[in-house]
């Protein structure tokens, strides 16, 4: 028997692997953590813990679920832990989605938005962000999708949604909206503690950006208890692990290394996004830990200038709205001046 890829599911046959790069040391702004380190309560969760690895972890971290509802003043049973924010997005189509249903998703936004809707067999229909890279709530809530989703703030853009658009959509689309707040910590909305206004909102965070636990991989998902007993039943039980789920409980209590975090970004923001616009560069407006930036040479040479240099940042210049763009995390004071410092050297030398 000769296999081809037509062995694949039909939606999923076009897909090529995820970014991968090899590493050797550098320094990574290319994936929007926090440039402060490990989550200090979670390291030391781990340096303390025991664990029976004999039993299985509580079915659908129960713990972290409580730990969560009384962070926002919720019900556990409005929220739905797993395996970092992307097993949200997986629940999310597997329980909203039929084969063939469409799903709204603007561009440029997250890119794995595409992957999770085509895994489920869904179509994937995007929607332009306007010219300020704001949502068109019209073509959104046109098109004939079973769900609408939204990053906010954006990636790869940085700026948040208004949250009067979002209301909007919500009231006029006839299907589920999710609002990805992946990045919520860094900006002054936030959907979560609105959950019981809508019918149709599902809102998803993660541990991995401000949280700084991304290789724990821990996310979740709030809604209203309708929507999210819909989605408890179809996530995959046991899905977080116990050692994951221990020290994003350890992460919650101290929100003070959340407020520092969120406090670096802001006062680091600016000074970066001048030296940018120094150096030629045409900045956009950040709600969040970084910063979209199209470039004054060519995207790929300076991507891979920085490489050799020690410092990753992402390419979004080949990508269709976001041509010759750069993106780049916000990094401490030193981080950005060592990066400012080599880009001045591709850009000027
Ligand atoms: C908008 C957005 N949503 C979701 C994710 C996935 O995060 P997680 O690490 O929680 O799976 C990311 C990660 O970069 C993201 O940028």
């Amino acid at each position: 028997m000769t296999v081809t890829r037509d062995i694949m599911r039909e939606t999923t046959r076009g897909f090529s692997k995820y970014y991968n790069p090899e590493l050797h040391g550098e320094l990574r702004l290319d994936t929007n953590t926090n440039v402060l380190g490990s989550n200090p309560a979670a390291e030391r969760y781990l340096a303390e813990g025991k664990w029976d690895l004999n039993g299985y972890p509580n079915t659908y971290s129960d713990g972290l679920r409580g730990a969560l509802a009384e962070l926002y003043g919720l019900e556990a049973d409005n929220i739905i832990a797993g395996n970092g924010s992307d097993e949200m997005l997986d629940v999310t189509f597997k329980t909203f989605t039929n084969w063939g249903d469409n799903c709204a998703v603007p561009v440029p936004s997250y890119s794995l938005y595409d992957y999770f809707v085509k895994c489920n067999g869904g179509r994937a229909i995007e929607v332009d962000l306007t010219e300020d890279f704001q949502l068109d709530v019209d073509a959104m809530v046109r098109q004939d999708a079973k769900v609408a989703i939204m990053p906010s703030p954006n990636n790869p853009t940085g700026n948040s949604f208004r949250t009067s658009d979002i209301e909007e959509i919500l009231s006029r689309f006839d299907g589920v909206v999710v609002v990805d707040e992946a990045y919520g910590e860094y900006a002054d909305d936030s959907m979560v503690r609105r959950i019981d206004e809508f019918d149709n909102l599902v809102v998803l965070r993660t541990f991995s950006k401000a949280y700084a636990m991304a290789a724990l991989r821990v996310g979740y998902a709030v809604a209203n208890r309708n929507l999210a007993d819909m989605m408890m039943s179809v996530k995959i039980p046991y899905s977080l692990n116990m050692v994951s789920e221990g020290a994003a409980i350890a992460a919650v209590s101290d929100q003070d290394f959340i407020r520092r975090s969120v406090e670096m970004v802001r006062e680091q923001r600016p000074v970066l996004d001048a030296g940018l616009r120094r150096l030629g560069f045409e900045t956009f407006p950040s709600d969040s830990n970084f910063i979209l930036a199209r470039s004054p040479i060519d995207h790929a040479e300076l991507v891979a200038g920085l490489k050799e240099r020690g410092v990753l940042i992402r390419d979004f210049g080949s990508k269709r709205r976001t041509e010759n763009c750069v993106r780049t995390t916000v990094g401490t004071q030193e981080h950005n001046a060592f990066l400012l410092e080599c880009i001045a050297d591709i850009v000027e030398g």
